[in-house]
């Protein structure tokens, strides 16, 4: 059933190429960018007068909401607020019937989540729901579903169930932004090349032929060189992207392929100075070493990242039971900068995209707050963009991931978030797919 993994938990996080291709299979067109939804009650002009999307979600899919909220907002320019479901109806909210609400879960049957879309409809607002499960009850009562088709996940962390959401919400920003008219053909064909590419990115990022995948040899007995950086000169990068594996797939087309994985071409981290090829899991099976037994972890990102930062601390509190925080960036010398000493590890989210100011800009004032933490002694991983050789020489460890445009690139920089849980726990001796008081599906408020 594990598919000879040793836990549900590393054979999902290692479906996620197939789960973002499903979830974009037959919903966008390559020759054009145009984006096709499955038909549901809300018209175009529903969308297209639109007073505001409502989010409510709970746990991951909230974190998924956030992310969401800046694609949202970015390619379609309509505001949007996002709720924990499970406080949505507490706060007597403003709703109307022009406000659309997005439930987003996993399993469609989330207590928390059910209440605020019934306070939705209450209110006079249509609701959509982004949902992996056929059927379940959050879609029974919605205008219309965006499923994402990542397949049932069975460890209780939900891994690419989160990615694909994340893909869903990224598919629906750019619906929203053609049909309000906010998006050039140009753009819109951009990102959708772009999104197709994912898949083969993820492939390459996770080494699919690695030393997760069962029967595999490959990087098992490859020593790991992520070693202690003295000088905070830490260099590994990645072999150029897998190439994208959904051309000829994604033409608005609406069978699905037979084959089940997406094979990309193995894609190895390298420690430059010494030419060892290092696969993801390898890296953060050593930075598991060496901070498995930390009380404390910190997260941190800006933007459309800080969310990722959130489940990043939420991935590891919830299976390895290490206490850990996500925090906006910025935010550090607002009060958090006061627990920054040489035992604590700051997990920080520092990619960009050079094509994008705000993007650059946000990197920017992103090694500042890096710099704060290394000046106060905290040991910072950074999450980075492959060739950044900026970052490597402030920071004791980096991790690279491929290039993509900003909104894409919430779907690799978890990657390695997952994996870094994943070996902490098991070092733990945790029992990963079931944490300890965690259900799968909270259908109790
Ligand atoms: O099924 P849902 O997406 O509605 O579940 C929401 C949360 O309970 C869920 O995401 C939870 O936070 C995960 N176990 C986190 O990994």
């Amino acid at each position: 059933e594990k598919a000879g993994y040793k836990h549900f938990m590393l054979k999902e996080i290692n479906e996620q190429p197939r789960a973002i291709r499903d979830t974009t299979l037959g919903r966008v067109s390559l020759d054009t960018g145009k984006v096709f939804l499955e038909a549901m009650q809300l018209t175009d002009d529903d969308l297209r007068n639109a007073s505001q999307i409502t989010i409510a979600a709970c746990g991951t899919s909230w974190h998924a909401g956030l992310a969401g909220k800046f694609m949202i907002e970015r390619l379609a320019r309509l505001p949007v607020e996002v709720d924990y479901a499970s406080e949505y109806r507490y706060r007597d909210p403003i709703a109307d019937p022009r406000a659309i609400g997005l439930l987003i879960t996993q399993s469609g049957e989330t207590a928390d989540t059910l209440a605020a879309q019934a306070e939705l409809i209450a209110k006079g607002s249509k609701t959509l729901a982004i949902c992996n499960v056929v059927g379940a009850a959050i879609t029974r009562k919605a205008q219309g579903t965006l499923t994402t088709n990542a397949g049932p996940e069975i460890g209780v962390a939900s891994t690419k169930a989160f990615t694909a959401q994340l893909t869903a919400l990224f598919v629906l920003a750019l619906h929203l932004a053609q049909v309000r008219g906010t998006i050039s053909d140009e753009e819109s064909l951009h990102l959708v090349t772009e999104l197709s590419k994912l898949p083969g990115k993820l492939a390459s990022l996770l080494n699919i032929n690695s030393p997760d995948a069962p029967g595999s040899s490959e990087g098992v007995a490859a020593p790991t060189r992520l070693s202690q950086n003295a000088g905070h000169n830490k260099n590994v990068s990645f072999r150029p992207e897998a190439q994208s594996d959904l051309s000829g797939l994604t033409q608005n087309v609406s069978s699905r392929p037979e084959r089940s994985g997406v094979e990309g071409p193995p894609h190895f981290a390298t420690d430059r100075r010494s030419t060892t090829r290092q696969p993801l899991s390898a890296q953060c099976e050593e930075l598991a070493r060496l901070f498995h037994t930390s009380d404390d972890f910190l997260f941190l990102g800006r933007g459309i990242h800080y969310p990722i930062a959130l489940e990043g601390a939420l991935k590891l509190k919830e299976i390895s039971y290490i206490h850990a925080e996500g925090y906006p960036a910025g935010e550090m010398k607002h009060g958090p900068n006061a627990l920054i000493d040489e035992s604590l590890p700051v997990v920080c989210i520092a990619t960009k995209d050079p094509n994008d100011p705000s993007s650059v800009l946000k990197y920017e004032k992103t090694l500042s707050n890096i710099q704060e933490v290394t000046a106060r002694s905290g040991r910072v991983i950074a999450i980075a963009i492959e060739g950044d050789t900026e970052i490597s020489q402030l920071v004791e460890q980096t991790i690279y991931i491929p290039q993509a445009p900003e909104l894409l690139l919430p779907i690799l920089e978890v990657v390695p978030l997952q994996l870094l849980a994943y070996h902490i726990a098991v070092r733990r001796g945790c029992d990963v797919d079931q944490p300890r008081n965690l259900a799968k599906s909270v259908t109790v408020e």
